[in-house]
């Protein structure tokens, strides 16, 4: 349902519904461990919630990019609204994507493969990051709502990144330079 587009934005912007948010990650609760469904109540500093991208590990991932200079793999994923965009030619038609689109983004280290070293894997979670189309909520920000969890292994905990609000123009800022794609990097390669 919190994935549904209209539904999302009207969580985005309601204090007393975005509440709602948390009950209904709480539901969950009891079937994967106490601190892995605590991510889903934290926010971004500009009100955004992680819970917004519940079940995000089941979306179609529509690109992997790497990173050689980070040692980083990304994968990116798009809930079924910005699938169907992808499939409809945007954003590389200039098009935008419609409200309720959501775009995630995980950045893992890497590592060889234990049995084939010449091989490289996903090794450590680093961070999940997204941005949601919700035009009326983010004029700022060229319509797009942007949140980034950090992950620490360790305590194998999410932190929200950014001091205020403000930090959401750090992202709009380098994503501008893909402002004639929507603001948004990942084209999508169909397979096969
Ligand atoms: C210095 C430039 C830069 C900054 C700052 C930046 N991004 Fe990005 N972002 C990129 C690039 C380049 C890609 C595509 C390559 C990749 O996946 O690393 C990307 C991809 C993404 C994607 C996948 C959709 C797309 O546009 O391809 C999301 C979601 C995302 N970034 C969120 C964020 C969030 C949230 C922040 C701020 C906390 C942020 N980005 C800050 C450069 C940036």
């Amino acid at each position: 349902m919190r994935l549904n587009g209209k539904k999302s934005i009207l969580l985005l912007s309601g204090v007393g519904i975005a509440s709602s948010i948390i009950a209904a990650s709480l539901g969950g609760w009891g079937q994967t461990a106490p601190k892995e469904n605590a991510k889903w109540s934290l926010r971004a500093p500009n009100g955004i919630q992680f819970g917004l991208i519940k079940g995000y590990e089941r979306w179609q991932v529509v690109a992997m990019h790497y990173r050689p200079d980070m040692k980083e793999m990304r994968y990116i994923l798009a809930n079924p609204i910005a699938v169907q965009a992808y499939h409809r030619g945007i954003p590389r038609n200039g098009k935008a994507f419609p409200n309720g689109a959501i775009l995630v983004k995980i950045g893992y280290s890497l590592k060889p493969i234990d049995a084939f070293p010449n091989a490289i894997e996903p090794n450590v979670l680093k961070r999940v990051e997204f941005m949601v189309r919700d035009p009326k909520t983010f004029k700022n920000t060229g319509g797009w709502g942007f949140a980034r969890f950090v992950y620490n292994q360790t305590t194998k905990t999410y932190t929200p990144y950014g001091k205020n609000a403000g930090f959401a123009q750090e992202c709009f800022n380098c994503h501008a330079i893909v402002k004639k794609q929507d603001f948004v990097f990942t084209n999508y390669i169909s397979k096969g």
